[in-house]
């Protein structure tokens, strides 16, 4: 009943041009699919352009980050409200990386999310625990504060709509992914967290995607996982021919 669902976060590479080259490709191989949701996330630099090339063709288009006041004097920052205007349907909140070097916080997180719903886009939710804090065997302690706090006060009923992405730091960008078996352990057990939060339904309704060095020769063994719906890609969804097969995982 959970769709798949095949997210890019191309982070901060590609100038405009690369990324409409991509944007197409990535066009051409989402119209041959039709089990699949596939987003991409470019640059706020490229947002215009890929979204004005992916128009009507339901690939869905997200901003890696947001603010969460509608606008005002925040220099840099883009509102929920600018990016739906614009016509992006999703938003990546809480990106490890936007946690580590931008002092991005949980109570930030679950500002952006209530922000997103308010503006009508959709959150990609990322949560993730580092190396040393499963050595030391303190992974679902760390997400299970990291998404209850995210989820402070959201209601139930636009939950089905929110896709979590489980990133674990260690796994992000080093070639080193969880096993499939790491990787369902803790889905499973956010599945859980959120029948606990909330009701079955909403358990059983919302995608949990799989992040961290997700590659055409991985896909297929993480998506057979039961409650892994889908991934959320940084470095193979930056080459045409890898996120196409990557698309096309269950082909
Ligand atoms: P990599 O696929 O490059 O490990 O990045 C994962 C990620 O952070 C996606 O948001």
């Amino acid at each position: 009943m959970r769709r798949p669902f095949i997210a890019g976060n191309w982070k901060m590479n590609l100038l405009v041009d690369q990324s409409l080259a991509l944007a197409k490709a990535v066009k051409t191989a989402a119209g041959q699919t039709d089990t699949v949701d596939v987003l991409v996330a470019p640059t706020f630099a490229s947002l215009a352009g890929v979204l004005e090339v992916l128009k009507g063709t339901g690939v869905a288009v997200a901003a890696q980050t947001c603010h969460w006041e509608p606008s005002g004097a925040f220099t840099g920052e883009v509102s929920t409200e600018m990016l739906k205007d614009m016509g992006c349907s999703h938003v990546i909140i809480g990106h490890s990386e936007r946690r580590q070097y931008f002092g991005e916080t949980d109570e930030w997180v679950n500002k952006k999310i209530h922000a997103a719903f308010r503006a009508g886009i959709l959150p990609i939710v990322c949560i993730g625990e580092t190396l040393e804090q499963r050595e030391a065997g303190d992974t679902f302690k760390v997400l299970d504060a990291q998404l209850t706090a995210a989820l402070d006060k959201v209601e139930a009923s636009t939950m089905p709509s929110l896709t979590v992405a489980y990133e674990p730091v260690w796994a992000i960008g080093t070639g080193k992914t969880a096993t499939p078996e790491q990787a369902q352990e803790v889905h499973a057990h956010l599945r859980v967290l959120l029948a606990t939060l909330y009701d079955d339904s909403v358990a059983q309704q919302v995608r949990i995607q799989y992040g961290g060095s997700v590659k055409p020769s991985n896909v297929k063994e993480l998506m057979a996982k039961p409650d892994i719906d889908g991934a959320l890609v940084g470095g193979a969804s930056l080459k045409a021919d890898s996120f196409e097969a990557l698309i096309h995982f269950d082909q």
